[in-house]
Protein backbone atom coordinates (compact mmCIF):
# COMPACT_ATOMS: atom_id res chain seq x y z
CA UNK A 1 0.00 0.00 0.00
CA UNK A 2 2.93 2.50 0.51
CA UNK A 3 4.64 2.48 -2.55
CA UNK A 4 1.89 3.32 -5.26
CA UNK A 5 4.39 4.71 -7.69
CA UNK A 6 6.57 7.23 -5.06
CA UNK A 7 10.06 5.40 -5.12
CA UNK A 8 10.65 5.95 -8.73
CA UNK A 9 8.18 8.53 -9.46
CA UNK A 10 9.61 11.32 -11.62
CA UNK A 11 10.21 14.62 -11.21
CA UNK A 12 10.58 17.92 -13.16
CA UNK A 13 13.84 19.56 -13.00
CA UNK A 14 12.50 23.34 -12.55
CA UNK A 15 9.40 24.83 -10.98
CA UNK A 16 9.72 26.70 -14.45
CA UNK A 17 9.81 23.61 -16.45
CA UNK A 18 6.80 22.33 -14.42
CA UNK A 19 4.59 25.53 -15.06
CA UNK A 20 5.11 26.05 -18.82
CA UNK A 21 4.35 21.96 -19.37
CA UNK A 22 1.38 23.12 -17.30
CA UNK A 23 0.80 26.25 -19.29
CA UNK A 24 1.61 24.37 -22.34
CA UNK A 25 -1.54 21.94 -21.72
CA UNK A 26 -3.33 24.53 -21.09
CA UNK A 27 -2.80 26.61 -24.03
CA UNK A 28 -4.27 24.59 -27.03
CA UNK A 29 -5.98 25.29 -30.39
CA UNK A 30 -8.92 26.52 -28.72
CA UNK A 31 -7.48 29.51 -27.04
CA UNK A 32 -6.55 31.16 -30.53
CA UNK A 33 -9.38 31.11 -32.53
CA UNK A 34 -12.15 29.73 -30.20
CA UNK A 35 -11.54 32.18 -27.51
CA UNK A 36 -11.63 35.00 -30.18
CA UNK A 37 -14.64 33.66 -31.77
CA UNK A 38 -16.92 33.32 -28.03
CA UNK A 39 -15.98 36.81 -27.92
CA UNK A 40 -17.09 37.92 -31.18
CA UNK A 41 -20.13 36.09 -30.40
CA UNK A 42 -20.56 37.00 -27.00
CA UNK A 43 -20.91 40.90 -26.88
CA UNK A 44 -17.11 41.46 -27.51
CA UNK A 45 -15.60 43.36 -25.02
CA UNK A 46 -18.12 42.26 -22.42
CA UNK A 47 -17.22 38.47 -22.79
CA UNK A 48 -14.06 39.36 -20.97
CA UNK A 49 -16.42 39.76 -17.84
CA UNK A 50 -17.91 36.71 -17.28
CA UNK A 51 -14.77 34.70 -18.41
CA UNK A 52 -12.47 36.55 -15.90
CA UNK A 53 -15.44 35.58 -13.19
CA UNK A 54 -14.64 32.20 -14.14
CA UNK A 55 -11.23 32.41 -14.29
CA UNK A 56 -11.37 33.79 -10.76
CA UNK A 57 -14.24 31.51 -9.18
CA UNK A 58 -13.69 28.53 -10.91
CA UNK A 59 -10.91 27.85 -12.92
CA UNK A 60 -8.09 29.03 -10.61
CA UNK A 61 -10.18 26.90 -7.78
CA UNK A 62 -10.24 24.10 -9.20
CA UNK A 63 -6.62 24.59 -10.78
CA UNK A 64 -5.56 24.14 -7.27
CA UNK A 65 -7.48 21.17 -6.30
CA UNK A 66 -5.88 19.34 -8.90
CA UNK A 67 -2.51 20.61 -8.43
CA UNK A 68 -2.94 19.92 -4.76
CA UNK A 69 -4.24 16.48 -5.49
CA UNK A 70 -1.71 15.02 -7.42
CA UNK A 71 0.86 16.67 -5.32
CA UNK A 72 -0.25 15.40 -2.15
CA UNK A 73 -1.49 12.14 -3.28
CA UNK A 74 1.72 11.73 -5.95
CA UNK A 75 -0.11 9.76 -8.44
CA UNK A 76 -1.61 9.88 -11.73
CA UNK A 77 -5.57 11.01 -11.62
CA UNK A 78 -6.45 7.37 -10.61
CA UNK A 79 -3.94 6.56 -8.33
CA UNK A 80 -4.99 9.96 -6.27
CA UNK A 81 -8.66 8.85 -6.21
CA UNK A 82 -7.84 5.48 -5.15
CA UNK A 83 -5.74 7.04 -2.49
CA UNK A 84 -8.62 9.46 -1.26
CA UNK A 85 -11.19 6.38 -1.73
CA UNK A 86 -10.49 2.97 -3.36
CA UNK A 87 -14.17 3.22 -4.25
CA UNK A 88 -13.78 6.49 -6.75
CA UNK A 89 -11.14 4.83 -8.56
CA UNK A 90 -12.77 4.58 -11.54
CA UNK A 91 -13.80 8.31 -11.65
CA UNK A 92 -9.69 8.59 -12.25
CA UNK A 93 -9.65 5.98 -15.24
CA UNK A 94 -12.65 7.44 -16.90
CA UNK A 95 -11.16 10.71 -16.95
CA UNK A 96 -7.76 9.48 -18.50
CA UNK A 97 -9.86 7.45 -20.98
CA UNK A 98 -12.14 9.34 -22.51
CA UNK A 99 -9.25 11.95 -22.63
CA UNK A 100 -7.19 9.48 -24.12
CA UNK A 101 -9.25 7.44 -26.11
CA UNK A 102 -11.66 10.26 -27.50
CA UNK A 103 -10.35 13.88 -27.01
CA UNK A 104 -7.19 13.18 -28.03
CA UNK A 105 -7.99 10.99 -31.09
CA UNK A 106 -9.26 14.12 -32.57
CA UNK A 107 -7.57 16.40 -30.96
CA UNK A 108 -4.72 15.13 -32.65
CA UNK A 109 -6.40 15.15 -36.39
CA UNK A 110 -7.40 18.86 -36.12
CA UNK A 111 -3.24 19.12 -35.29
CA UNK A 112 -2.92 17.33 -38.92
CA UNK A 113 -4.97 19.75 -40.13
CA UNK A 114 -2.82 22.25 -38.82
CA UNK A 115 -0.19 20.63 -40.23
CA UNK A 116 -1.17 20.28 -43.55
CA UNK A 117 -2.17 23.79 -43.39
CA UNK A 118 1.04 24.65 -42.88
CA UNK A 119 2.13 23.03 -45.83
CA UNK A 120 -0.32 24.91 -48.22
CA UNK A 121 0.78 28.00 -46.87
CA UNK A 122 3.82 27.81 -48.75
CA UNK A 123 2.38 28.16 -52.41
CA UNK A 124 -1.61 29.34 -50.71
CA UNK A 125 -3.08 26.04 -52.21
CA UNK A 126 -6.30 27.22 -50.72
CA UNK A 127 -6.59 29.15 -53.87
CA UNK A 128 -10.00 31.81 -54.46
CA UNK A 129 -12.40 29.60 -51.97
CA UNK A 130 -10.78 28.68 -49.06
CA UNK A 131 -14.81 27.20 -48.27
CA UNK A 132 -14.59 24.94 -50.77
CA UNK A 133 -11.54 24.03 -50.80
CA UNK A 134 -11.24 22.99 -47.09
CA UNK A 135 -14.85 21.29 -47.12
CA UNK A 136 -14.47 19.42 -50.01
CA UNK A 137 -11.13 19.32 -51.80
CA UNK A 138 -9.38 18.92 -48.26
CA UNK A 139 -11.98 16.94 -45.91
CA UNK A 140 -14.08 15.27 -48.64
CA UNK A 141 -16.76 15.97 -46.22
CA UNK A 142 -20.33 13.35 -47.01
CA UNK A 143 -23.34 13.97 -46.49
CA UNK A 144 -23.46 13.00 -42.48
CA UNK A 145 -22.23 11.00 -40.22
CA UNK A 146 -23.54 7.57 -41.49
CA UNK A 147 -21.21 8.25 -44.62
CA UNK A 148 -18.18 7.65 -43.56
CA UNK A 149 -16.36 8.01 -46.98
CA UNK A 150 -12.34 8.02 -47.99
CA UNK A 151 -9.59 8.29 -45.59
CA UNK A 152 -7.93 11.51 -46.25
CA UNK A 153 -4.57 10.65 -47.70
CA UNK A 154 -3.05 13.91 -46.25
CA UNK A 155 -5.17 13.96 -43.07
CA UNK A 156 -3.85 10.43 -42.54
CA UNK A 157 0.10 11.88 -42.98
CA UNK A 158 -0.27 14.63 -40.69
CA UNK A 159 -1.52 12.60 -38.13
CA UNK A 160 1.12 10.01 -38.14
CA UNK A 161 3.56 12.77 -38.08
CA UNK A 162 1.34 14.53 -35.10
CA UNK A 163 1.78 10.75 -33.23
CA UNK A 164 5.49 10.11 -33.85
CA UNK A 165 6.11 13.41 -32.63
CA UNK A 166 4.13 13.19 -29.52
CA UNK A 167 5.88 9.45 -29.37
CA UNK A 168 9.43 11.33 -29.63
CA UNK A 169 8.41 13.66 -26.78
CA UNK A 170 6.56 11.63 -24.24
CA UNK A 171 8.97 8.46 -24.78
CA UNK A 172 11.49 10.37 -23.03
CA UNK A 173 9.55 10.93 -19.74
CA UNK A 174 8.79 14.24 -17.93
CA UNK A 175 12.10 15.70 -17.57
CA UNK A 176 14.24 14.58 -20.85
CA UNK A 177 11.18 14.66 -22.89
CA UNK A 178 8.06 16.76 -21.47
CA UNK A 179 9.66 19.45 -19.78
CA UNK A 180 12.37 19.99 -22.52
CA UNK A 181 9.93 19.87 -25.04
CA UNK A 182 8.03 22.83 -23.45
CA UNK A 183 10.71 24.08 -22.54
CA UNK A 184 11.27 24.91 -26.48
CA UNK A 185 8.01 25.37 -27.92
CA UNK A 186 6.19 27.64 -25.23
CA UNK A 187 8.63 30.36 -25.61
CA UNK A 188 8.67 30.19 -29.56
CA UNK A 189 5.06 29.73 -29.08
CA UNK A 190 4.88 33.29 -27.38
CA UNK A 191 7.79 35.03 -29.22
CA UNK A 192 5.61 33.96 -32.57
CA UNK A 193 2.37 34.98 -31.11
CA UNK A 194 3.42 38.25 -30.25
CA UNK A 195 5.20 38.71 -33.88
CA UNK A 196 1.92 37.54 -35.28
CA UNK A 197 0.19 40.02 -32.94
CA UNK A 198 1.81 43.12 -34.51
CA UNK A 199 1.74 42.16 -37.67
CA UNK A 200 -1.92 42.07 -37.47
CA UNK A 201 -2.37 45.06 -35.67
CA UNK A 202 -0.53 47.03 -38.42
CA UNK A 203 -2.57 45.57 -41.04
CA UNK A 204 -4.83 48.47 -42.87
CA UNK A 205 -8.31 48.64 -40.88
CA UNK A 206 -7.17 46.36 -38.15
CA UNK A 207 -8.54 48.84 -35.80
CA UNK A 208 -11.90 48.28 -37.20
CA UNK A 209 -11.50 44.25 -35.72
CA UNK A 210 -9.54 45.52 -32.20
CA UNK A 211 -12.42 47.83 -30.87
CA UNK A 212 -15.37 45.32 -32.20
CA UNK A 213 -13.26 42.85 -29.72
CA UNK A 214 -12.77 45.40 -27.18
CA UNK A 215 -16.05 47.43 -27.40
CA UNK A 216 -18.06 45.62 -24.28
CA UNK A 217 -22.13 45.14 -25.14
CA UNK A 218 -23.23 44.95 -21.96
CA UNK A 219 -26.47 43.89 -22.83
CA UNK A 220 -25.78 40.56 -23.68
CA UNK A 221 -24.47 40.07 -20.28
CA UNK A 222 -28.66 39.17 -19.46
CA UNK A 223 -28.41 36.07 -21.61
CA UNK A 224 -27.60 33.12 -19.44
CA UNK A 225 -26.00 31.26 -22.40
CA UNK A 226 -23.14 34.14 -22.67
CA UNK A 227 -21.92 33.21 -18.71
CA UNK A 228 -22.20 28.74 -19.38
CA UNK A 229 -19.86 29.93 -22.21
CA UNK A 230 -17.49 31.63 -20.63
CA UNK A 231 -16.92 29.18 -17.52
CA UNK A 232 -16.90 26.16 -20.78
CA UNK A 233 -14.34 27.82 -21.92
CA UNK A 234 -12.40 28.46 -19.24
CA UNK A 235 -13.04 24.68 -17.87
CA UNK A 236 -11.86 23.55 -21.34
CA UNK A 237 -8.69 25.57 -21.77
CA UNK A 238 -7.72 25.16 -18.59
CA UNK A 239 -7.28 21.54 -19.16
CA UNK A 240 -9.70 20.72 -15.85
CA UNK A 241 -11.57 17.61 -15.57
CA UNK A 242 -8.89 16.06 -17.97
CA UNK A 243 -6.40 13.95 -15.55
CA UNK A 244 -3.32 16.11 -16.58
CA UNK A 245 -3.40 18.30 -14.09
CA UNK A 246 -2.99 16.16 -11.13
CA UNK A 247 -0.45 14.06 -12.88
CA UNK A 248 2.03 16.89 -13.71
CA UNK A 249 1.49 17.85 -10.24
CA UNK A 250 2.82 14.14 -8.95
CA UNK A 251 6.01 15.22 -10.50
CA UNK A 252 6.49 18.15 -8.27
CA UNK A 253 9.26 18.25 -4.97
CA UNK A 254 7.19 18.29 -1.61
CA UNK A 255 8.51 21.90 -1.32
CA UNK A 256 6.65 23.73 -3.75
CA UNK A 257 4.15 26.71 -4.13
CA UNK A 258 1.29 24.97 -5.47
CA UNK A 259 -1.48 28.10 -5.55
CA UNK A 260 1.43 30.17 -7.02
CA UNK A 261 1.75 27.97 -9.76
CA UNK A 262 -2.30 27.23 -9.97
CA UNK A 263 -2.37 31.13 -10.01
CA UNK A 264 0.54 31.64 -12.74
CA UNK A 265 -0.61 28.72 -15.16
CA UNK A 266 -4.36 29.83 -15.05
CA UNK A 267 -4.06 33.67 -15.37
CA UNK A 268 -0.96 32.72 -17.91
CA UNK A 269 -3.41 31.13 -20.09
CA UNK A 270 -6.39 33.82 -19.99
CA UNK A 271 -3.66 36.42 -21.04
CA UNK A 272 -2.55 34.74 -23.51
CA UNK A 273 -5.75 34.23 -25.29
CA UNK A 274 -6.42 37.93 -24.83
CA UNK A 275 -3.38 38.81 -26.23
CA UNK A 276 -3.79 36.29 -29.36
CA UNK A 277 -7.21 37.79 -29.48
CA UNK A 278 -5.89 40.60 -31.20
CA UNK A 279 -3.97 38.78 -33.68
CA UNK A 280 -7.65 37.43 -34.89
CA UNK A 281 -9.61 40.32 -34.57
CA UNK A 282 -6.75 42.82 -36.17
CA UNK A 283 -6.64 40.36 -38.97
CA UNK A 284 -10.57 40.01 -39.04
CA UNK A 285 -10.78 44.16 -39.70
CA UNK A 286 -8.57 43.98 -42.21
CA UNK A 287 -10.69 41.45 -43.88
CA UNK A 288 -13.43 43.64 -43.47
CA UNK A 289 -11.98 47.09 -44.97
CA UNK A 290 -10.67 45.05 -48.05
CA UNK A 291 -13.91 42.84 -48.75
CA UNK A 292 -16.12 46.00 -47.45
CA UNK A 293 -17.83 43.69 -45.53
CA UNK A 294 -19.42 44.35 -41.70
CA UNK A 295 -17.30 42.31 -39.43
CA UNK A 296 -20.32 40.28 -38.36
CA UNK A 297 -20.17 38.80 -42.29
CA UNK A 298 -16.64 38.14 -42.32
CA UNK A 299 -17.02 34.40 -40.10
CA UNK A 300 -19.65 32.22 -40.14
CA UNK A 301 -18.62 29.68 -37.65
CA UNK A 302 -15.62 28.92 -35.13
CA UNK A 303 -14.06 26.02 -37.04
CA UNK A 304 -14.54 28.31 -40.08
CA UNK A 305 -12.63 31.10 -38.31
CA UNK A 306 -9.11 29.09 -38.56
CA UNK A 307 -9.25 26.83 -41.76
CA UNK A 308 -11.66 29.37 -44.19
CA UNK A 309 -11.58 32.97 -43.02
CA UNK A 310 -7.99 32.88 -41.93
CA UNK A 311 -6.59 31.48 -44.87
CA UNK A 312 -8.56 34.20 -47.19
CA UNK A 313 -7.23 36.87 -45.01
CA UNK A 314 -3.76 35.27 -45.42
CA UNK A 315 -3.84 35.52 -49.71
CA UNK A 316 -5.34 38.80 -49.18
CA UNK A 317 -2.18 40.29 -47.29
CA UNK A 318 -0.53 41.71 -50.20
CA UNK A 319 2.99 41.55 -49.17
CA UNK A 320 5.00 37.84 -47.14
CA UNK A 321 1.67 36.75 -47.44
CA UNK A 322 2.83 33.44 -47.29
CA UNK A 323 5.21 33.87 -43.81
CA UNK A 324 2.07 34.99 -42.65
CA UNK A 325 0.03 31.49 -43.05
CA UNK A 326 3.44 29.57 -41.85
CA UNK A 327 3.42 31.62 -39.09
CA UNK A 328 0.07 31.39 -37.99
CA UNK A 329 -0.30 27.98 -38.39
CA UNK A 330 2.50 27.01 -36.61
CA UNK A 331 2.02 28.66 -33.88
CA UNK A 332 -1.43 26.20 -34.02
CA UNK A 333 0.59 23.41 -34.03
CA UNK A 334 2.93 23.93 -31.39
CA UNK A 335 -0.37 24.86 -29.13
CA UNK A 336 -1.86 21.60 -29.81
CA UNK A 337 1.29 19.20 -29.66
CA UNK A 338 2.20 21.24 -26.79
CA UNK A 339 -1.47 20.28 -25.42
CA UNK A 340 -1.83 16.87 -26.85
CA UNK A 341 1.22 15.70 -25.17
CA UNK A 342 -0.07 16.50 -21.71
CA UNK A 343 -3.34 13.74 -22.85
CA UNK A 344 -0.87 11.10 -23.29
CA UNK A 345 0.74 11.96 -20.05
CA UNK A 346 -1.67 11.91 -18.21
CA UNK A 347 -2.52 8.20 -19.02
CA UNK A 348 0.83 6.85 -19.12
CA UNK A 349 1.18 7.42 -15.79
CA UNK A 350 -1.92 5.76 -14.78
CA UNK A 351 -1.18 3.03 -16.55
CA UNK A 352 2.81 2.74 -15.33
CA UNK A 353 1.21 3.80 -11.77
CA UNK A 354 -1.42 0.53 -11.92
CA UNK A 355 0.48 -1.90 -13.95
CA UNK A 356 4.13 -0.64 -12.92
CA UNK A 357 4.58 -1.79 -16.72
CA UNK A 358 7.93 0.21 -18.66
CA UNK A 359 6.79 3.64 -19.82
CA UNK A 360 8.47 3.23 -23.55
CA UNK A 361 6.33 0.50 -23.67
CA UNK A 362 3.02 2.37 -22.66
CA UNK A 363 4.00 5.07 -24.56
CA UNK A 364 4.81 3.17 -27.34
CA UNK A 365 1.75 1.61 -27.68
CA UNK A 366 -0.54 4.24 -26.57
CA UNK A 367 0.75 6.38 -29.72
CA UNK A 368 -0.14 3.60 -31.93
CA UNK A 369 -3.55 2.99 -30.29
CA UNK A 370 -4.20 6.84 -30.79
CA UNK A 371 -3.29 6.46 -34.43
CA UNK A 372 -4.97 4.08 -35.36
CA UNK A 373 -7.86 5.24 -33.57
CA UNK A 374 -8.35 8.67 -34.67
CA UNK A 375 -8.37 6.98 -38.23
CA UNK A 376 -11.94 7.05 -37.85
CA UNK A 377 -12.11 11.28 -37.89
CA UNK A 378 -9.80 11.48 -41.20
CA UNK A 379 -12.66 10.09 -43.34
CA UNK A 380 -15.12 12.21 -45.08
CA UNK A 381 -17.38 11.73 -42.25
CA UNK A 382 -14.98 12.24 -39.66
CA UNK A 383 -15.79 16.20 -39.37
CA UNK A 384 -18.93 15.39 -38.05
CA UNK A 385 -17.93 12.43 -35.87
CA UNK A 386 -15.54 14.44 -34.26
CA UNK A 387 -18.00 17.67 -33.41
CA UNK A 388 -20.20 14.82 -32.31
CA UNK A 389 -18.00 12.96 -30.08
CA UNK A 390 -16.06 16.42 -29.03
CA UNK A 391 -19.73 17.68 -27.93
CA UNK A 392 -20.77 14.91 -25.86
CA UNK A 393 -16.69 14.11 -24.41
CA UNK A 394 -16.50 18.13 -23.46
CA UNK A 395 -20.22 18.70 -22.39
CA UNK A 396 -20.65 15.67 -20.05
CA UNK A 397 -17.58 14.40 -19.66
CA UNK A 398 -15.31 16.62 -18.63
CA UNK A 399 -18.14 18.32 -16.78
CA UNK A 400 -19.47 15.87 -14.79
CA UNK A 401 -15.69 14.68 -13.86
CA UNK A 402 -15.56 18.30 -12.63
CA UNK A 403 -18.52 18.16 -10.28
CA UNK A 404 -17.78 14.88 -8.61
CA UNK A 405 -13.91 15.74 -8.05
CA UNK A 406 -15.23 18.70 -6.32
CA UNK A 407 -17.68 16.81 -4.48
CA UNK A 408 -15.41 14.29 -3.43
CA UNK A 409 -12.27 16.44 -2.33
CA UNK A 410 -15.04 19.51 -1.27
CA UNK A 411 -17.13 17.05 0.98
CA UNK A 412 -15.50 13.57 1.33
CA UNK A 413 -12.36 14.17 1.28
CA UNK A 414 -12.66 18.06 3.14
CA UNK A 415 -12.09 21.17 1.64
CA UNK A 416 -10.53 22.51 4.69
CA UNK A 417 -7.73 19.12 4.99
CA UNK A 418 -6.89 19.61 0.97
CA UNK A 419 -6.59 23.33 1.70
CA UNK A 420 -4.56 22.71 4.64
CA UNK A 421 -1.95 21.08 2.62
CA UNK A 422 -1.98 23.09 -0.35
CA UNK A 423 -1.19 26.03 2.40
CA UNK A 424 1.79 24.16 4.18
CA UNK A 425 3.45 23.98 1.13
CA UNK A 426 2.86 27.11 -0.86
CA UNK A 427 3.96 30.73 -0.07
CA UNK A 428 0.78 32.33 -0.98
CA UNK A 429 -1.57 31.28 1.64
CA UNK A 430 -5.86 30.79 0.58
CA UNK A 431 -8.81 31.22 2.58
CA UNK A 432 -11.82 29.63 2.82
CA UNK A 433 -13.22 31.32 0.09
CA UNK A 434 -11.69 28.14 -1.33
CA UNK A 435 -13.69 25.62 0.82
CA UNK A 436 -16.86 27.69 -0.42
CA UNK A 437 -15.52 27.66 -3.88
CA UNK A 438 -14.92 23.28 -4.29
CA UNK A 439 -17.95 22.45 -1.96
CA UNK A 440 -20.61 24.54 -3.73
CA UNK A 441 -20.04 27.43 -5.87
CA UNK A 442 -17.95 25.36 -8.47
CA UNK A 443 -20.09 22.40 -8.38
CA UNK A 444 -23.12 24.58 -8.60
CA UNK A 445 -22.03 26.32 -11.58
CA UNK A 446 -21.21 22.79 -13.70
CA UNK A 447 -24.30 21.48 -12.12
CA UNK A 448 -26.15 24.29 -14.37
CA UNK A 449 -24.14 23.81 -17.54
CA UNK A 450 -24.53 19.65 -17.24
CA UNK A 451 -28.57 20.72 -16.51
CA UNK A 452 -28.87 23.70 -19.88
CA UNK A 453 -26.91 21.02 -22.38
CA UNK A 454 -28.85 18.17 -21.07
CA UNK A 455 -31.77 20.83 -21.47
CA UNK A 456 -30.70 21.43 -24.88
CA UNK A 457 -29.94 18.01 -26.13
CA UNK A 458 -33.52 17.15 -25.31
CA UNK A 459 -34.89 19.96 -26.77
CA UNK A 460 -33.03 19.63 -30.02
CA UNK A 461 -31.12 17.14 -31.71
CA UNK A 462 -26.98 18.60 -31.48
CA UNK A 463 -26.02 19.96 -34.78
CA UNK A 464 -29.22 18.31 -36.38
CA UNK A 465 -27.70 15.20 -36.48
CA UNK A 466 -29.76 11.98 -36.21
CA UNK A 467 -30.27 11.06 -33.16
CA UNK A 468 -29.23 7.51 -33.52
CA UNK A 469 -26.06 9.02 -35.24
CA UNK A 470 -26.04 10.77 -31.35
CA UNK A 471 -26.69 8.00 -29.19
CA UNK A 472 -24.50 5.79 -31.33
CA UNK A 473 -21.38 8.04 -31.55
CA UNK A 474 -21.71 10.13 -28.60
CA UNK A 475 -23.39 9.03 -25.37
CA UNK A 476 -22.13 5.47 -26.51
CA UNK A 477 -18.72 6.87 -26.12
CA UNK A 478 -19.05 8.26 -22.84
CA UNK A 479 -20.43 4.52 -22.02
CA UNK A 480 -18.09 2.38 -23.36
CA UNK A 481 -15.40 4.54 -22.00
CA UNK A 482 -17.01 4.65 -18.58
CA UNK A 483 -17.38 0.61 -18.42
CA UNK A 484 -13.65 0.73 -19.65
CA UNK A 485 -12.60 2.60 -16.57
CA UNK A 486 -14.95 0.27 -14.04
CA UNK A 487 -13.21 -2.68 -15.72
CA UNK A 488 -9.78 -1.50 -14.94
CA UNK A 489 -10.46 -0.29 -11.57
CA UNK A 490 -11.56 -3.85 -10.46
CA UNK A 491 -7.88 -4.67 -11.22
CA UNK A 492 -5.54 -4.66 -7.94
CA UNK A 493 -2.57 -2.71 -8.14
CA UNK A 494 0.70 -4.12 -9.33
CA UNK A 495 2.49 -2.09 -6.87
CA UNK A 496 0.05 -3.33 -3.38
CA UNK A 497 1.78 -6.79 -4.08
CA UNK A 498 5.45 -5.54 -3.94
N1 LIG B 1 -6.56 23.03 -22.90
C1 LIG B 1 -6.39 22.59 -24.20
C2 LIG B 1 -6.98 23.52 -25.21
O1 LIG B 1 -7.42 24.60 -24.90
C3 LIG B 1 -6.92 21.20 -24.35
O2 LIG B 1 -7.00 23.23 -26.36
Amino acid sequence: MEYFGKSHRAQWKTRTGFILAAIGSAIGLGNIWRFSYLCYENGGGAFLIPYFIALFSVGIPLMILEFGLGHREKGSSPLSFYKVSPKWEWLGWWAVIFVMFGIVMYYAVVISWCFNYLIYSFNLSWGDDPNKFFFSKFLGLTRGPGEIGDIRAPVLFGLLIVWILNWVIVYFGVEKGIERANKILMPLLFILTLILVIWSLNLPGAKKGVIKYLTPDFKILKNPKVWIQAFSQIFFSLSLGFGIMIAYASYLPHKTDITGSAFITAIGNCIYSFIAGFAVWGTLGYMATVQNLPIDKVVSQSIGLAFVAYPKAISLIPTFSKLFGVLFFTILLFAGLSSSISILEAFTSAVIDKFNYDRKTVVSTLCVIGFLGGIIFTTGGGLFWLDIVDHFLTSYGLVIVGILECLLIGWYFKAKRMREHVNSVSEFKIGKWWDFSVKIFTPCVLGIIFISSLYQELSKPYGGYPITSLILIGRDWLFVTLIGAIIISSYSWRSEKK
